[in-house]
């Protein structure tokens, strides 16, 4: 069960090309995807109505999409537009297309009810095109449950342990977090004064090894599954943590999760930074070392998922800590959610 009157993030913008089509899998249910001529994205469902085929299989006529079986025609709002062997088009002959945009290089899909489907509702990453920031990031496919990531991006603990050689300093465990929340978007917020700064920090920002920073890391999640990090470092006791970051450097780590299925999930991430934004191997720099960490958080959410699979039939109660407040009410507002939804689709089915 997912959240489903959302936008979700579907793919990168240069992912889905004209004259091909992309099947992608998002909250259980498979899609294709493609570019109608005039370069507008479109997602239908990737299920011939006629015997299942899917239609990614197929070839793409213009705008329309030609089945590989028996070459039913469907168009961009998923109705289909020709079937060769009768001139009759019955009306249950259709697949579902869902709304699509495409903002901040990212192609959003609105899994729910198509009515609400308003893009003003698409969240906020436009540090990924603003002409004052520079990015650059990736999809990866995490093998485990999208809340796994939420959970780690939460609690940036692990850091310490995790992420040695890039992200991580003895110093982070042992500063405290606070957590905020306003409605349904949870601020974590740890700083890390007059402390050495990790070596991601150290080569982005110019600090020596026995230099001291103040470090910020405050993280916001709102749902389902949206993570922005304000993340950065400034050299020690110059007021960063009163609001003058001028000796150091601020960046943004970004982070749109996409649940594929109930064990699998599509990570979209990317780094902007606000200083030398003209020099592109400071962009790759901060992305390469940010890349590095990730990997190893998918290396271990892909260990959490197997061993979640091999005590499903005997999975003791987790033991939660301080640390963990974020992630529970993260979890708290997406059950909340499914409440709500499946309260309205109840309304619905008895009305
Ligand atoms: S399965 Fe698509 S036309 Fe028959
Ligand atoms: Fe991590």
């Amino acid at each position: 069960m997912f959240p489903r009157n959302f936008w979700y993030v579907a793919a990168w913008d240069t992912e889905i090309r004209r004259q091909e089509m992309l099947r992608r899998t998002i909250c259980n249910e498979p899609i294709v995807f493609y570019r109608r001529g005039d370069g507008a994205p479109v997602a239908l469902e990737d299920r011939c109505c006629h015997r299942h085929m899917p239609l990614s299989d197929g070839v793409l006529k213009g705008d329309n999409v030609e089945c590989l079986y028996h070459g039913l025609t469907y168009d961009p709002s998923g109705n289909c537009v020709h079937i060769p062997s009768q001139t009759n088009i019955p009306p249950e002959a259709k697949v579902r297309s869902y709304p699509v945009f495409e903002k901040y290089h990212w192609i959003w899909i609105w899994m729910g009810d198509p009515k609400l489907a308003d893009p003003e509702k698409i969240e906020d990453f436009h540090w990924l095109d603003d002409p004052h920031w520079r990015a650059k990031g990736e999809k990866l496919d995490l093998p485990g449950n999208y809340q796994l990531l939420t959970d780690n991006l939460l609690d940036l603990t692990h850091l310490q342990f995790v992420h040695p050689t890039t992200l991580g300093t003895d110093a982070i465990a042992s500063n405290p977090i606070k957590t905020k929340r306003e409605g349904d978007l949870i601020r974590v917020t740890r700083l890390i004064p007059d402390s050495p700064a990790p070596p991601f920090i150290q080569k982005a920002g110019g600090f020596n090894p026995e230099e001291h920073i103040d470090r910020w890391q405050i993280i916001e999640f709102t749902p389902p599954a949206f993570v922005r990090l304000d993340v950065g470092g400034a050299r020690a006791n110059t007021g960063a943590f009163d609001g003058d970051r001028s000796h150091g450097v601020s960046m943004r780590n970004l982070n749109a999760i996409t649940p594929e299925t109930e064990t699998t999930t599509h990570y979209f991430w990317a780094q902007a930074h606000n200083f030398q934004i003209d020099d592109p191997t400071v962009t790759e720099l901060v992305y390469r070392q940010v890349h590095t960490a990730f990997l190893e958080d998918l290396a271990v959410i892909g260990s959490q998922q197997n061993n979640l699979r091999a005590f499903e039939n005997n999975l003791p109660e987790q033991v939660d800590f301080n640390q963990d407040a974020g992630g529970i009410q993260a979890r708290r507002i997406i059950t909340r959610i499914l409440e709500e939804e499946a309260d309205v689709a109840g309304f619905r089915a008895t009305a």
